[in-house]
């Protein structure tokens, strides 16, 4: 496992947390994009080495919709980028680690995607990502 790739943050309206994120960091975000498996609109911003990604739930079933009615906007999860995710997947697996889906899915921003559960993370939602050649 390598540096920390983004973070994401859980927020109720894409929309305004746009124009609010392009404040801070005084730069608009670099990409917007719907992940339609994954119930989630999202988009990225860079800001000097680093990456924040926001999510906004598009159905009440998505996975950022349950975490904004349990938990309210903010961090939601951390990335990690990895040479190769499989591999990775595998010995964490050994680990004793909990990944929710063993089989890496495509993600937002061109990346393979896999996730450790929280509970076996202190809480955190630990994302590996491999950038897709
Ligand atoms: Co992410």
């Amino acid at each position: 496992m390598k540096k920390i790739e983004h973070i994401g943050i859980a927020v109720k309206d894409l929309e305004a947390s746009n124009l609010l994120f392009e404040k801070l960091f005084g730069a608009p975000a670099y990409k917007t994009e719907e992940v339609e498996s994954e119930g989630v609109k999202t988009s990225f911003f860079m800001n000097g080495p680093n990456k924040i990604e926001l999510l906004e739930a598009t159905n009440p079933d998505s996975p950022i919709a349950k975490f904004l009615e349990k938990k309210g906007e903010g961090i939601h999860h951390i990335a990690f980028d990895v040479e190769d995710i499989v591999a990775e997947t595998e010995r964490l697996k050994k680990e004793g680690f909990t990944i929710l889906n063993e089989i890496p899915k495509r993600g937002a921003d061109n990346k393979l995607v896999a996730f450790l559960h929280p509970k076996g993370t202190n809480g955190v939602l630990v994302e590996l990502c491999q950038e897709i050649p």
